[in-house]
């Protein structure tokens, strides 16, 4: 039987798990499921944001599901909180080799009013796939801070080789051939030798691919055209640091943090999948989050990792059919609608999937 490691986490994280796992339930499919701490939950029992058992748990297991880590803000200081997120999510990337990073920017149809842009800018509609390079770039580089001539310095080294490159290239690549064939590759080639090595290798890669157009952009037009004319994108593949900063760009325009899944794989196709959003403590334990992102999540689990196409679609469209029928969640409620909990907002995702 194969085995799935849940990760709930911290804040809306266990909520929108257990929401998600019933969904799961619901389906019948034959998966073994696995809980596991990470980040704050997991410094109350072990002392760390990251503990060997749950590293063991995930390498024991066929897929991970992932919630959110991370406290509040004004807590960051304590040792519980802090650099949560960072101990957790990259320890984690770099113990399961998380190569790449998938992070879809989609409108809904029926959400259209709540994305912050002008109707006119996003009547074409929305659909981004943005392939974020996970295991290089200034992220892994040396970071130090010392003294030099009496001033308090920093640095941070940016280094990418042309294996972790062509990994991030060829999944952008692929990517873009199942989907509308057109690439962007981000960088920022006019600055940087990291970028000049990035573009390069895509430009070698390129002829393997001879369906898909590529085109290159520098990552500070990228920012100001994903906000101009979004619906110019089809896939973007770019490195780890502008990946982390033009994703939450166009994670923004579906109107809600709570709304897009994202998946990220080593190098053989293992596949962790977690909400794009964070662990929102302000709102955790009111049954108020969003549970649409992590159960999106588990669709591209079911898609990616297990090959069951058919059913990742089926969530997809009870999704798809709950937000039709004006039902929401505070986070996306508009006058009109029919405001729910998240157990409620669950409940008639899995009214959905039934019939
Ligand atoms: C993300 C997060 C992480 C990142 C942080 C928490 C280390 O912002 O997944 O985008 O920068 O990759
Ligand atoms: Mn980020």
């Amino acid at each position: 039987m194969k085995k799935i490691a849940i990760l709930a986490g911290d804040g809306i994280g266990p909520e929108v798990m257990t929401q998600t796992l019933r969904v799961l339930s619901t389906l019948g499919l034959d998966f073994e499921t696995e809980h596991g701490l990470i980040g704050g939950a997991a410094y109350d029992e072990h002392q760390s944001h990251f503990p060997e058992v749950t590293a063991q748990l995930c390498q024991s297991a066929d897929a991970v599901l992932f919630g959110s880590v991370g406290g509040p803000i004004v807590d960051a200081h304590l040792p519980k909180w802090h650099k949560c997120e960072a101990n957790s999510i990259l320890a984690l990337r770099q113990v399961l080799g998380l190569n790449v990073n998938l992070r879809p920017a989609t409108l809904f149809k029926s959400l259209i009013s709540i994305s912050p842009l002008k109707p006119e800018l996003i009547e074409q509609g929305v659909d981004i796939m943005i392939i974020r390079e996970l295991l290089g770039d200034i992220y892994f580089g040396e970071h130090k801070q010392f003294i030099e001539n009496g001033l308090r310095v920093a640095t941070d080294v940016a280094r990418y080789d042309e294996k972790q490159i062509a990994i991030a290239i060829h999944q952008g690549f692929k990517t873009a051939m199942a989907r509308n064939k057109k690439l962007v590759s981000v960088d920022k080639a006019n600055v940087l030798d990291t970028s000049k090595l990035w573009r390069c290798i895509a430009n070698e890669i390129a002829p393997q691919y001879p369906e898909v157009t590529l085109e290159h952009m520098l990552v500070d037009n990228c920012a100001m055209q994903i906000i101009l004319n979004p619906a110019q994108f089809d896939t973007i593949v770019t490195a780890n640091l502008f990946g982390d900063i033009i994703s939450d760009a166009a994670s923004a325009l579906p109107g809600s943090l709570g709304l897009m899944p994202s998946a990220s794989f080593s190098a053989d196709g293992f596949g962790l999948y977690e909400p794009s959003g964070g662990s929102a403590p302000d709102i955790a334990n009111q049954n108020i989050a969003n549970p649409i992102a992590q159960i999106l999540s588990l669709a591209l689990m079911l898609r990616y990792s297990f090959g069951m196409e058919k059913t990742a679609n089926t969530i997809e469209q009870a999704i798809i059919k709950t937000l039709e029928a004006g039902f929401r969640t505070s986070d996306i409620y508009q006058q009109g609608n029919k405001k729910v909990t998240t157990t409620e907002f669950t409940n008639i995702v899995i009214d959905k999937l039934l019939f």
